[in-house]
């Protein structure tokens, strides 16, 4: 009986032993696999990083192949390449001026034409594309602006409030203002703006929103990172009035989420903030 009652204890040691072991090295492997998924979302995370900074065609398909890939990584690896992009996302409006001393890294667009270097290349992507679709004649008639350049065209467009509407002065700079941005609010500045227009129909007025331009690239530019900045009826939100050619880059996947949410820069910022 004694000599049982010690193989039973052999046995019930034996096995606590092969669980105690087990465990231990599904931890080890567990704790390898996570080193592993950490390695991948780091390459991932500087192949986005290469793809963002460089442009054209192809870095743009790398870049969407790895954000596809991001979707897939532990939040945390994906909270980090989301904060990467914020930047995209600043808020310049009549309330929100431009950081002190802003100075974009800038590149040529077509001709004197400049923006951001991270989104010049793909804004003629952008216009060319278009003008291969739409049946339009996409044209960019407004991009990068200095604090002289958007003065110049405040002034000019104060004059023109006071000269064609009979408006005061004071009651002008108001009403200016909701169409040509207070010099050190505006998105131009930034470099991250352009003003795309139809050479078919070349006027800022709410009637360019029928041209196949503006149809077509409120349709595809979200593909490209843009977003229509000042869509209509949101004027008490973002302070200017509809602009149905003011396209503004935040980047693929924001363009993509507040094109699809059909909200605002403001609202999608909020939101984000609030998350
Ligand atoms: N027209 C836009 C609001 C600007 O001047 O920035
Ligand atoms: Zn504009």
């Amino acid at each position: 009986m004694k000599a049982f009652r010690k193989e039973v204890l052999v046995a019930v040691l034996i096995l606590a032993l092969a669980i105690v072991c087990g465990s231990g090295i599904q931890f080890l492997l567990t704790l390898q696999e996570i080193h592993r998924a950490d390695q991948a979302a780091d390459v991932l995370i500087s192949e986005t990083l290469t793809a963002v900074a460089d442009y054209g065609n192809a870095e743009r398909e790398r870049c969407a192949a790895a954000a596809e890939r991001m979707a897939s990584l532990p939040q945390v690896k994906q909270q980090r390449l989301d904060d990467l992009h914020l930047e995209l996302l600043m808020i310049v409006n009549p309330w929100s001026p431009l950081p002190e001393g802003y100075a974009p890294e800038l590149a040529t667009v077509v001709g004197d034409y400049l923006m951001d270097s991270r989104c010049a290349a793909l804004a003629w992507q952008m216009i060319q594309d278009c003008s291969a679709y739409s049946g339009g004649l996409p044209m960019i008639c407004s991009a990068y602006r200095t604090q002289e350049d958007q003065q110049m065209l405040y002034d000019n467009k104060v004059i023109r409030v006071m000269l064609e509407e009979y408006a005061p002065y004071e009651e002008a700079l108001v009403r200016a203002a909701a169409e040509v941005a207070l010099p050190g609010t505006s998105e131009h500045q930034l470099g991250l703006a352009a003003d795309i227009i139809d050479e078919i129909y070349p006027y800022l007025n709410n009637f360019q929103e029928t041209m196949p331009t503006q149809i077509w690239l409120s349709e595809h530019s979200p593909e490209y990172g843009f977003i229509l900045r000042y869509p209509n009826g949101t004027s008490e939100i973002t302070g200017i009035i509809y602009e149905p050619w003011h396209y503004r880059y935040v980047g693929e996947k924001f363009a993509r989420e507040i094109t699809a949410r059909g909200i605002t820069l403001e609202e999608y910022v909020a939101w984000r903030r609030g998350r």
